[in-house]
């Protein structure tokens, strides 16, 4: 297929987590229009099944699938050992599995310590797990680029007012786990320094999924341009972090809200 991307992704082999679900599905379609090979997974098979029959009717022997769950240590170490068996080298891994407990988004009153541990050990714990164990590949090569996912709410404090008569809302965990997102990029990187790895971060806006429309209205009215953001903004964004066009940038969260945190 043509590269319809701004920037050029060939030779690359880049595995996308959480590739079954929203930004991750988006992400591996935008690396392979830039011409990247990618390594998708996920923990449910059948979607993941799903969007690996999409991309490789598309991109004929681009494509890789492997199910894993990775909020196990060993989950994580099976699916990298099982990639590097096929394709050698991992250039890049952009990290968007996002576990959540059965009650997550509960509302703080009502929050249970046992789901509240089990968010914070899947989603930032299984974050620096995953980091562990690609960097461990990544020393090996001596080189390598992390991109986690942090998000608007890592950033600053949720506007509750947008919120109101919705039902919805941003969880106090959200707001810890994803500033920690950005904490242990910035960690990484300078770790890593003089060894040919990089490690970003993307802290995407909301994505816009049949949210009600009050709250679609007062989100517009805080942002610049567009509002709420469709899974493409943030997989373009990915895919220009991913290339050489970045080169210099490092240990960095790169917003992408349409203005939403100023
Ligand atoms: N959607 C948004 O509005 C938004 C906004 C800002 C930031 N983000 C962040 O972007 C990232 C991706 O979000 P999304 O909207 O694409 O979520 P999503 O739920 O659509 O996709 C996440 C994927 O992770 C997979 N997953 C869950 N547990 C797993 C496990 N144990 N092992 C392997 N895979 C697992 C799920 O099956 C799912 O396909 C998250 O970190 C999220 O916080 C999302």
């Amino acid at each position: 297929m043509k590269n319809s991307s701004s920037f050029n992704l060939s030779n690359k082999n880049v595995l996308i987590t959480g590739a079954a679900g929203r930004i991750g599905s988006e992400v591996a379609k935008a690396a392979l229009e830039a011409n990247a090979f990618v390594i998708i997974t996920d923990i449910k098979e059948t979607k993941l099944e799903k969007v690996y029959k999409k991309l490789s009717n598309l991109y004929p022997d681009k494509v890789l699938s492997f199910c894993a769950d990775l909020s196990s240590q060993k989950g994580i170490e099976y699916l990298i050992n099982n990639a590097l068996l096929k394709i050698n080298k991992i250039d890049a891994a952009v990290h968007c599995a996002y576990p959540t407990s059965e009650g997550w988004g509960e509302g703080f009153e009502n929050l249970k310590s046992e789901n509240l541990y089990q968010d914070l050990s899947m989603q930032l714990g299984g974050a620096i797990m995953f980091s562990q164990s690609i960097m461990r590949c990544f020393t090996k090569q001596k080189s390598g680029h992390l991109i986690h996912i942090s998000s608007i709410q890592g950033v600053q404090a949720p506007k509750f007012e947008h919120y109101v008569g919705t039902g919805m809302s941003s969880p106090i965990e959200y707001t810890a786990i994803k500033s920690g997102i950005i904490a242990i990029t910035k960690w990484l990187a300078k770790y890593h320094h003089s060894q040919g790895i990089r490690v970003n971060c993307v802290s995407p806006g909301g994505i816009l999924d049949s949210q009600p429309e009050s709250f679609l209205n007062r989100y517009r009215n805080d942002c610049t341009n567009i509002g709420m953001l469709s899974p493409k903004d943030v997989a373009s964004a990915i895919v220009f972090l991913l290339s050489p066009a970045s080169i210099a940038i490092n240990g960095h969260n790169l917003i992408v809200d349409d203005g939403w945190t100023l």
